[in-house]
């Protein structure tokens, strides 16, 4: 059985509703995506280039990178079309007291 290690990270009110923002926890650029009431997390650098997902375009549960228009799931952080060959980190997370908190795992 793993234990998760939950860290406090940003208020739920703060994740925009079918968009995304950028925070950093813990010195790690991350990516927060509101899509249909849930939240996910991926890291917030691509993993194709160095372009910011926080810039990009959200449509659904697909996240169009500003740089090249490559599309990750950001449920699953599968790489969906080229130029993308690497899926990007996803996090578990949990909503607790009107806070967003993540597992970083072994960062
Ligand atoms: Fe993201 Fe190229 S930097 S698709």
């Amino acid at each position: 059985m793993t234990t998760q290690l939950w860290t406090d990270a940003v208020a739920l009110e703060a994740v925009p509703d079918e968009d995304v923002m950028a925070a950093a926890v813990l010195g790690r650029e991350l990516a927060f995506y509101g899509v249909d009431g849930q939240v996910y997390v991926t890291d917030n650098i691509c993993t194709h280039g160095h372009a910011r997902l926080s810039d990009g375009f959200l449509e659904g549960t697909e996240i169009e990178c500003p740089l090249h228009q490559g599309k990750f799931d950001v449920c699953s952080g599968k790489a969906m079309c080229a130029p993308l060959t690497v899926d990007i980190r996803t996090y578990p997370v949990k909503i607790e007291n009107g806070r967003v908190y993540v597992d970083l795992g072994d960062i």
